[in-house]
């Protein structure tokens, strides 16, 4: 059974056929699932021909996750991939593409499909998607689009959502577009429901996540960061990791430690901060000395996260380290870390040590820049010190996945659906 706001798009879909069909807004709103809907009904009107068709997201996991496991509920068998990455479906071919890439458009030139899904559209390259839509020649191609709302001047926004409504010549209509927000999915549990809304940072997050609407990031980055996260560490520590940015010329160097407790409070415990540009000689040095100390103090230390485009230290940390492991950081998009660094804010498990000043400047002070191509970004001006937050993000990073799915439990695997 559909949603209200889903029947409204598959009315949409049914009767006026838009050539782009765009389902935008909160996440877990019921967007994909309808959209999922109609692109196999669109693939099926071509039953037994032998076209292709397009299905395009940030990552070939991310297209598996989101758009083909809910296919494969909904036709009951499961869609393995071919060698090409192309699944076989109604007599037909489709095939999918990672897109987040500046270069991933070259992968679908040359190219004819008889439609196309996007998945979460903002994620994916602009030229990419441009270029998966110019794709769509075959007669009667119909082009699906799901995206959560970012910036309002992203690509996505300005130039699909905000054109919905235009008539083609044959009197379709070219766009259009629906706006869902979380309370629209009311096939969702309540109780789950209520527990996003609390666990959803004010401002931007709320109006973006909630509400679905295209809110500029603005202002501070951590807008709910204050006193009340600044507190010693008493703690047993679960998980106990140090977190390192290698400063440049324009920069500084960072080491973060950090510690986790059983029930997932994440504790900043100590920082270095050195603005200074030491040598790499002493930049070694002084991590034995530190890193040293700190295993001293927290015996279970395990893991230290380095930058990992100064394979040069990675190196030298490593046979300098002694009872913990040298590793690269993972270095994920720095907007999904600034999320989840967020929700723990929001539900109260996140804490730094008053003696982390720089970090805690940082995180007073670190303000977006929207100003580059509709795309929110961190700014990096040389001044704040950005440096101690990626060093910070660094250690923590490989523990997201386990940090978000903790509150409340027995809703962790429906979070794990988060981006
Ligand atoms: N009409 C529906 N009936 C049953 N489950 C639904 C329905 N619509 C959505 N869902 C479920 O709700 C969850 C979120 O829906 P989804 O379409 O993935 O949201 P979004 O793409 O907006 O993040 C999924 O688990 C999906 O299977
Ligand atoms: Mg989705």
């Amino acid at each position: 059974m559909l949603t209200e706001k889903q029947k409204e798009v598959w009315e949409c879909f049914k009767n006026e056929s838009p050539r782009i069909l765009i389902c935008h807004g909160a996440k877990r709103s019921g967007k994909t699932f309808v959209l999922t809907l109609a692109f196999l009904a669109h693939i099926a009107k071509f039953n037994g021909k032998g076209l292709s068709f397009i299905i395009a997201g940030a990552t070939i996991s991310s297209v598996r996750r989101n758009v083909l496991s809910e296919m494969e509920r909904l036709v009951g068998k499961s869609l393995p991939f071919d060698k090409h990455n192309a699944v076989s479906l109604f007599g037909n071919k489709i095939y999918c593409f990672g897109g987040e890439n500046s270069d991933s458009w070259k992968s679908v030139r040359g190219f004819t499909a008889a439609g196309a899904y996007i998945n979460e559209a903002t994620a994916v390259n602009d030229y990419f998607l441009r270029e998966v839509i110019s794709r769509c020649s075959h007669e009667g191609a119909r082009i699906f689009i799901d995206t959560n709302p970012e910036n309002p001047r992203s690509n996505v926004k300005i130039n699909f959502i905000d054109k919905a409504g235009v008539m083609l010549s044959n009197q379709h209509v070219n766009i259009a577009a629906f706006q869902f927000s979380i309370f629209d999915n009311t096939a969702l549990d309540a109780e789950y429901v209520e527990s996003i809304v609390a666990a959803t940072p004010s401002g931007m997050y709320y109006d973006r996540d909630i509400l679905g609407l295209w809110t500029g990031a603005e202002g501070r980055i951590y807008p709910m960061f204050g006193e009340n996260c600044i507190a010693a560490a008493g703690e047993q520590f679960a998980v106990v990791c140090i977190g390192v940015d290698i400063g440049g010329n324009m920069s500084a160097t960072s080491f973060t430690l950090v510690g986790i407790t059983k029930q997932r409070e994440v504790y900043v415990v100590d920082e270095f901060f050195d603005e200074k540009n030491q040598d790499a000689e002493s930049l070694i040095r002084n991590f034995c000395d530190i890193s040293r100390k700190w295993k001293k103090a927290y015996p279970r230390l395990s893991d230290c996260r380095v930058d990992s485009a100064e394979q040069l230290f990675v190196k030298s940390f490593r046979a300098a380290a002694s009872g913990f492991n040298v590793l690269n950081a993972k270095k994920t998009s720095i907007n999904g870390r600034i999320y989840v660094i967020n929700r723990l804010i929001t539900q109260g498990r996140f804490f730094v040590d008053r003696r982390c000043k720089h970090l805690i400047e940082a995180m007073e002070t670190s303000v977006w820049d929207s100003g580059e191509k509709g795309r929110d970004a961190r700014l990096d001006n040389g001044k704040l010190n950005v440096d101690s937050l990626d060093s910070m993000e660094y250690a923590l990073e490989p523990y997201f996945d386990e940090l978000l799915a903790a509150v409340p439990p027995e809703l962790a695997a429906a979070e794990r659906g988060f981006r």
